[in-house]
């Protein structure tokens, strides 16, 4: 390659292959729009109300000066509310699964990972020495063939809600199958958390499984309106996480106000079975008034994620445009983000939405949508 040619020029490349493709993304400031698309699921991160927090910004790594009482008394607390014996703040959902998986396995080990799951988990699991092999999307039969074919440990890595698809992981199943080869199962709670159980307490709980379940991470960033993340297991384990999660050593700890926004969230969703209700109504009006045809190329799911298969880049992005100058702030998940053919329109439904709100989402869908 000739020595005139600059970095700068290759980005600039890279930048306009994306354009060419039409899947060039890019920052837009919030809208006045109808939220069809923020993880805001509650309505949480409109009045979140944080208790007044005059003392401690960030000072430092957790292991240097960012611990606290209030930091360990809150990860009890969490650890409580979902039935674990123990759990470890993280700044983040990316930094929690970074975290976990780059250290829990070794040369040696085995992660089978669902092909759908989240980029942050491959990320970790890309940094681990561990094999890894995917299985097909919450397909039993495709995940004992795996571990069939797998030794020294095995962990399982599962999303309670996919992301993208809003669908949710057959969790019995799922338990009984690595009950069978040994393997130890962690659950990605990130869209479950505040959506499923009475109390928002996520898919493990619901299903009374949390004991059978190796860590389960929770993130705060999405129905709880603020953000961070837990690891929720062992006290080993958080022990274990302390020692060896690189994205929780080298990096500063939370600030105290933000650990009061996330220990307020949770007072809230406490008392928030009502509002969680009223979410679980505005999916189910949502799928109630799609038509046949709509209903054709709707994703199965009961989350509030709603997915409408428009295949391409360039024509899921007109119907991303019309929706959004009809007055709906949706958005289109393009190729590579999902793979291709499967390009599609993700609606996310809120407890706040309403009747009116959702039936001019319908109708303008079913105008836009050929
Ligand atoms: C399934 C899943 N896990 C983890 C994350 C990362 O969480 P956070 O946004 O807190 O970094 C996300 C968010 O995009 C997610 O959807």
């Amino acid at each position: 390659m000739s020595k005139d040619f600059k970095i700068e020029d290759k980005i600039r490349d890279k930048l306009l292959i994306r354009k060419e493709r039409n899947s060039l993304r890019s920052l837009r400031t919030s809208s006045n729009l109808i939220d069809f698309c923020s993880n805001d699921y509650l309505g949480f991160a409109k009045n979140l109300s944080v208790k007044e927090c005059k003392d401690q910004g960030a000072t430092g790594s957790r292991l240097i000066s960012g611990n606290s009482t209030q930091f360990e008394l809150l990860e009890n607390k969490i650890a409580a509310f979902h039935k674990a014996p123990a759990g470890l703040i993280f700044n983040s959902g990316y930094d929690a699964n970074i975290g976990l998986f780059s250290c829990i396995a070794d040369k040696g080990d085995t992660i089978i990972y669902d092909q759908y799951i989240h980029a942050s988990i491959r990320d970790g699991i890309r940094l681990s020495n561990a094999r890894s092999f995917s299985f097909e999307h919450n397909n039993i039969a495709s995940l004992e063939k795996k571990l069939q074919q797998t030794d020294g440990h095995i962990l399982v890595a599962i999303e309670s809600v996919y992301s993208m698809d809003g669908d949710e992981a057959p969790l019995e199943k799922i338990v009984a199958v690595c009950e069978k080869y040994k393997a130890d199962i962690i659950l990605d709670e990130a869209h479950a958390t505040g959506v499923l159980g009475k109390n928002g307490e996520g898919l493990a709980q619901s299903l009374n499984l949390e004991s059978k379940i190796f860590a389960r991470v929770h993130t705060f960033g999405k129905a709880m309106g603020c953000h961070g993340a837990i690891v929720l297991g062992s006290d080993d384990l958080r022990h274990y996480l302390i020692n060896f999660a690189r994205s929780f050593i080298y990096t500063t700890a939370l600030s105290e106000h933000s650990l009061h926004a996330i220990e307020s969230a949770y007072d809230k969703l406490k008392a928030s079975s009502d509002i969680i209700n009223q979410l679980h109504q505005n999916i189910s009006l949502f799928q109630s008034l799609l038509s046949v045809k709509l209903q054709s190329k709707l994703i199965s799911s009961s989350s509030p994620i709603q997915c409408i298969l428009v295949p391409e880049n360039e024509t899921v992005k007109k119907v991303e445009t019309d929706l959004q100058n009809k007055g709906f702030d949706i958005r289109a998940i393009l190729h590579p983000t999902v793979e291709e053919g499967k390009e599609r329109i993700r609606i996310c439904i809120h407890s706040f939405n309403t009747e009116e709100e959702i039936k001019m989402c319908v109708a303008n869908l079913e105008k836009l949508i050929v």
